[in-house]
């Protein structure tokens, strides 16, 4: 059978499925269709299925003329339902892995879309999941619910896992030149998946199974996010020291060996940094294991909007104010530059403490129209002189290429920069 797929893969006659298509699946179904694949996408969000089929893009990164020539082209089909998966050979699982109330991992969705895929797993097929989970998802939980159907893994159908490392906004990184790693979770399984990404990727590294694959993604993410925690508790530190952390991080990355620049911010957002350190601590304690370095490093990381909240405070007590009454103009609510997602955006918390606490606050980011406070809808403002003037601190919390820094500095009264964005000023400018 390993052949039989192999052949069709090199004739690019396999079908391919994309489960979720958001901001990983979306662009995957397109990289898979620019090299000359069909692709079945399905989400069960109608909206977005409906806004796709009217060649309408709703990620930064995907334009409007790529989804209307693919859908044109009839080789991208989307749907909101499962039965197409009767018709390919290969399903991508690309859904959310997001936290639950109580901050464990929430499989639902994956578990969701594996009930989907087990109603019409037929032999042949080659299943694999590039969402962000904990190690053991795909051999202990995916392998056994697909295996109920008496198919067998690694003869009758085929499992991996790969995880998704797309960088949104990076103009550099793009699918194909990020190496993708895949992990079996057997060794046919594992080949096949390999040969299928060496179609859009130009390097694939082939691990001996999926659970490493899966821990690999963890070790990722979480190198950033203890590397985030140590800069911004350096931040604080050199605010009590009064040295400039930026300046200090400059220098430190002039060593050409053994450091790695991280810079400080108000706080991780997105669907990854904030949240999938927390799967594998969650994992550990089901072992009796503390990750000390993940929770230590998510305790700092949770804490830095407080701390931004505190810091305007501090500076607006210099000129005998408080955040009562103070009007406050908050710039970039996204969770990192140039992107739309608001998905954890330290913004949101920024913004509902400092209106708790009575400031008149208002946003202006040129990707999102309005954002949500609890049951409270904003809408952003226009960027003009006047609405900078009239500010009494201005926040930059996002640093958006767009931003006309010079601009927003000539008409602000003051501005507490969480980015080191105004660098070239410093009369009138804060820093985190
Ligand atoms: N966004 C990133 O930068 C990024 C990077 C690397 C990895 N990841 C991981 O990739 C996964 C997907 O993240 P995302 O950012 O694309 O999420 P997303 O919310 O943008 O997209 C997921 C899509 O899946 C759909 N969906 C939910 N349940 C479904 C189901 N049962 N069947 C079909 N569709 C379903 C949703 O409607 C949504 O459109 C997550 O595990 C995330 O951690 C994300």
């Amino acid at each position: 059978m390993e052949k039989e797929i192999l052949k069709k893969l090199e004739a690019k006659e396999l079908k391919i499925s994309i489960l979720g298509l958001g901001y990983v699946g979306l662009p995957l179904a397109l990289e898979f269709y620019k090299n000359g694949f069909e692709i079945y996408g399905i989400d069960v969000d109608k909206e977005k299925v409906e806004k796709l089929n009217n060649g309408i893009s709703y990620v930064l990164d995907v334009s409007n003329e790529e989804i209307k020539d693919a859908i044109k082209s009839g080789k991208f089909k989307v749907f909101d339902s499962y039965e197409v998966i009767k018709e390919v050979d290969v399903i991508i699982i690309a859904v959310p892995t997001p936290l639950s109330k109580t901050k464990d991992p929430d499989l639902s969705y994956i578990l969701d879309a594996v009930e989907n895929i087990k109603n019409h797993l037929k032999k042949g097929h080659i299943v694999i999941l590039e969402s962000t989970t904990y190690p053991g998802t795909t051999d202990e939980i995916i392998k056994s619910k697909l295996e109920e159907t008496g198919l067998k893994c690694g003869e009758d159908f085929f499992l991996a896992f790969s995880p998704e490392r797309i960088n949104p906004g990076d103009k550099v990184y793009k699918i194909k030149n990020t190496p993708k790693v895949v992990g079996g979770v057997d060794e046919i399984s594992g080949i096949i998946v390999k040969n299928i990404y060496s179609k859009i990727v130009d390097e694939v590294v082939l691990v001996s199974s999926s659970k490493v694959a899966e821990m690999a993604k963890l070790l990722e993410n979480t190198f950033r996010a203890v590397n985030i925690a140590l800069v911004n508790e350096l931040a604080i530190m050199c605010n009590i020291l009064n040295i400039d952390v930026w300046e200090v991080i400059e220098s430190a990355g002039s060593k050409p060996f053994g450091f790695m620049k991280f810079y400080p911010g108000p706080g991780i957002g997105g669907h990854c940094i904030p949240i999938d350190p927390i799967y594998l601590s969650w994992k550990m304690k089901t072992l009796n294991y503390n990750a000390r370095l993940i929770e230590v490093a998510s305790e700092i990381n949770t804490n830095m909007p407080r701390y931004v909240v505190q810091r305007i405070s501090d500076i607006l007590n210099e000129y005998e104010r408080s955040i009562k009454g103070s009007r406050i103009l908050i710039l970039g609510v996204t969770y990192k530059k140039d992107v739309s997602d608001i998905r954890e955006s330290p913004a949101i918390d920024i913004i509902s403490m400092l209106a708790d606490k009575g400031a008149i606050v208002y946003y202006f980011d040129p990707y999102v129209e309005k954002i949500n406070i609890g049951e409270l809808e904003i809408e952003r403002v226009e960027l003009t002189s006047e609405t900078i003037k009239e500010s009494d601190i201005v926040v930059l919390i996002t640093d958006h290429s767009v931003f006309d820094y010079d601009f927003i500095y000539k008409n602000s009264n003051l501005i507490f920069d969480t980015k080191n964005a105004f660098r070239k000023y410093s009369e009138k400018v804060y820093r985190l």
